[in-house]
């Protein structure tokens, strides 16, 4: 078997060539075609490198602007890079205000609470510009915020989110929306990250058929910025229900206050949208990255908006008249992007559903699509296994037409993408399987609808204006069609990527730019490859397949989670020494976290620590980062230097081969926790996913 350098390490040919079968075509139907808003064939002409970056003021013009922009791409800062600079437009504006004059009675947000007995809301352009007014009203008057203070949000899948979210922007202030299922905790530390003296959440919300207590999560919260030295002034907590307290946590004298008595005050008040420079930062969004803390992606106004409304209306084919549901959570970059900003810059309905698709039965989604006609769907492959696993015969029985459907957040098995196309989309529907990040704003590959065949597992060509390539570790570039794995990035700048990582800008350089720059001193974009840290390959036809993640980020559910954040979670239970965490293969949720432990000496394995390393997981970071199993190991296998070698620990865990570990420190260890994980019997493959054999590599 022929070896090659990469890095520091040694990687055999075969290892890094991926076994995987082509998959044949699908084909848009006509009926979707007639009616589509992108169907010149010429579009990736008018995208052409040449066109660039004039080419992109097409989706600016979807916007209304206050002044128009000077210059459409300021490169004198790579990779700061800076859009439309000079324009000034106001967000809020854009997603309300001026879809008054035709559509005020339009339904903009249609909210469908989670227990079925409860009715579903319909807020019209017109009562969202109403509410959103008198939130930027209190939020300006009674909370004391201004155009660039920070402010956090922990909210639920509630209208409050959009309407809070939508006042910020009306008067300049950042949003920074926590997942509204992370810990108390971790909502804190992003507290502190943002210097937020204000934090808005609500009392509680339904979830699986509870009502939960999440106003306990803001006392955490404030608690948790306390010790990293941020004060926290004011929480403002919406009422779930405004005629009750959905919550037993007591409120805090002069700092809580319920957001629902306070808007008595700001009755009928109106706020004039704040007319921002298009560099203005718009919000922040935090995500895992590969060392411990969060990186809070901060996102701009102008270059955002243009690039979110663009794709909404070419790539989600939303109309006006479309009733538009995406089930992912507005505490993610996709709600940001594709609940909340793209299909309300377009003026379209978008549903917000606050539960879990599957309650109380596995019908609900579909009755959900049902009621309201939904035609254009929007999901994760995790939510698609899960309906597909509770009722896999569902969808017949329910009388919903999708004219389209997206997959987001993770790889998508070829067979569940055919469930999903046939099953789901009763064989009418597009499908678009999106790839992109927290940190790119809006989509970054997919097929154009209307104009591109699809196939199952890929998500396609770069969108128009778009131009990723799969760079090897040197920065050669592998041409499509070699069948081998590499790093894709995108060379040239796009509206929609992030500014800056909020308070650390040189970590933007080092994690997204420093591996392919060949010149740091260099002006020009085109020296400045954005790596997106995901293996992928490149077919024959121009289609990317992205294959997972690179570095030590695991993908649960289609959220990253980072293992050194899981891993110091572990460490805070007293017993362990030393803690590991892999990714492991999981049928639902696509891949799951799995921990090692060691403990300290002295210590004895009693079967209560892995529930406290459990435990200690959710209180840190919260009920997604709950690992499949928890092992206590006699050692961890080491390298000479004392490193942890994951990898190892990684195709234990996956039943794969665990490779050359005649260097390692303690080889012998190896074996003892094979036989403890996978029994006496050897069952191994050499085969696996690509993110699983390269998971621990860089270490
Ligand atoms: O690994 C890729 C995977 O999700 C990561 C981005 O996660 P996040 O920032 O949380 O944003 C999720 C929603 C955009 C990527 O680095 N990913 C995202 N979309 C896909 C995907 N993997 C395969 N196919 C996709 N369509």
């Amino acid at each position: 078997m022929s070896t090659q350098q990469i890095g520091t390490r040694e990687v055999s040919e075969d290892e890094i060539a991926v076994h995987w079968k082509e998959e044949s075509y699908f084909e848009p139907g006509p009926e979707f075609i007639k009616q589509a808003n992108l169907s010149d064939p010429n579009v990736r002409k008018r995208f052409a490198l040449e066109n660039f970056p004039e080419c992109f003021t097409e989706y600016a013009d979807l916007l209304t602007w206050d002044r128009r922009w000077d210059t459409t791409l300021d490169t004198s800062d790579p990779p700061f890079w800076k859009w439309f600079v000079g324009g000034k437009l106001n967000a809020s504006f854009n997603c309300i205000d001026r879809h008054l004059a035709a559509n005020k009675n339009k339904a903009a947000v249609i909210f469908v609470p989670e227990p079925e007995a409860m009715a579903t809301e319909a807020i019209t352009y017109q009562d969202l510009y109403v509410r959103v007014n008198e939130m930027a009203a209190l939020l300006r008057d009674f909370a004391g915020l201004k155009a660039g203070d920070r402010v956090t949000l922990h909210l639920p899948m509630v209208p409050e989110l959009p309407i809070t979210m939508l006042a910020c922007a009306r008067i300049g202030v950042v949003h920074s929306e926590v997942f509204g299922g992370f810990s108390g905790e971790a909502c804190g530390v992003r507290v502190a990250d943002s210097g937020s003296r204000v934090m808005i959440t609500m009392d509680g919300y339904y979830r699986n058929g509870k009502l939960l207590d999440h106003k306990v999560n803001a006392d955490i919260a404030v608690e948790t910025a306390a010790k990293e030295g941020q004060h926290v002034e004011k929480v403002l907590v919406w009422k779930r229900h405004p005629d009750r307290y959905s919550s037993t946590t007591a409120m805090v004298a002069g700092r809580d206050h319920f957001v629902n008595e306070v808007l008595d005050d700001y009755r009928g008040q109106k706020v004039a949208p704040l007319a921002m420079d298009s560099t203005a930062p718009l919000f922040l969004m935090y995500t895992s990255g590969t060392t411990g803390r969060p990186k809070g992606c901060q996102h701009g106004t102008g270059g955002y908006l243009s690039y979110v409304a663009g794709t909404s209306k070419y790539i989600q084919d939303i109309h006006p008249e479309d009733v538009y549901w995406c089930m992912a959570d507005i505490g993610w970059i996709t709600g940001h992007s594709y609940i909340v900003y793209g299909p309300l810059a377009v003026g379209a309905t978008s549903v917000i559903y606050e539960g879990v698709p599957t309650y109380p039965d596995a019908g609900r989604a579909w009755r959900i699509a049902e009621r309201l006609d939904v035609n254009i769907f929007h999901t994760s492959p995790t939510t698609i296994r899960m309906l597909r696993r509770a009722g896999p015969l569902e969808p017949a029985k329910y009388q919903y037409h999708f004219k389209h459907m997206t997959t987001v957040g993770e790889p998508i098995e070829p067979e569940v993408w055919r469930w999903f196309y046939h099953v789901v989309g009763k064989d009418e529907a597009v499908i678009v399987d999106t790839w992109w990040q927290t940190e790119t704003g809006g989509f970054l590959c997919s097929t154009i609808p209307a104009l591109e065949r699809m196939k199952p597992g890929s998500a396609g060509p770069g969108l128009p204006g778009i131009y990723p390539v799969i760079f090897d570790e040197q920065g050669k570039e592998m041409p499509a069609g070699s069948g081998r794995a590499g790093n894709i990035c995108i060379r040239n700048p796009w509206p929609g990527i992030m500014q800056t990582i909020w308070g650390d800008p040189a970590r933007m350089v080092k994690t997204y730019y420093a591996k392919y720059c060949k010149n740091l001193e260099s002006k020009s974009w085109s020296d400045w490859p954005y790596f997106a840290g995901d293996g992928a390959m490149l077919a024959e036809d121009g289609y990317f397949r992205v294959l997972g993640r690179v570095d030590d980020v695991i993908n649960v559910a289609g959220h990253r989670l980072g293992t050194k954040e899981i891993e110091s979670a572990c460490l805070t239970v007293e017993e362990v020494a030393e803690a590991a965490v892999v990714p492991v293969v999981d049928e639902i949720r696509g891949r799951a976290p799995e921990v090692y432990v060691s403990l300290k000496p002295g210590i004895e394995a009693t079967p209560d620590i892995p529930a406290k390393v459990v435990h200690a997981i959710e209180t840190t970071i919260g009920k997604i980062g709950r690992p499949r199993d928890v092992r206590i190991v006699p050692d961890m296998p080491k390298t000479r230097s004392g490193k942890i070698m994951r990898r190892v620990l990684a195709a234990i865990s996956n039943s794969m081969d665990v490779g050359d570990i005649t260097t390692l420190a303690n080889p012998d260890v190896v074996e003892q926790i094979r036989v403890q994980v996978q029994g006496q019997e050897k069952f191994v493959t050499r085969d696996g996913p690509e993110d699983i054999k390269q998971f621990g590599q860089q270490e």
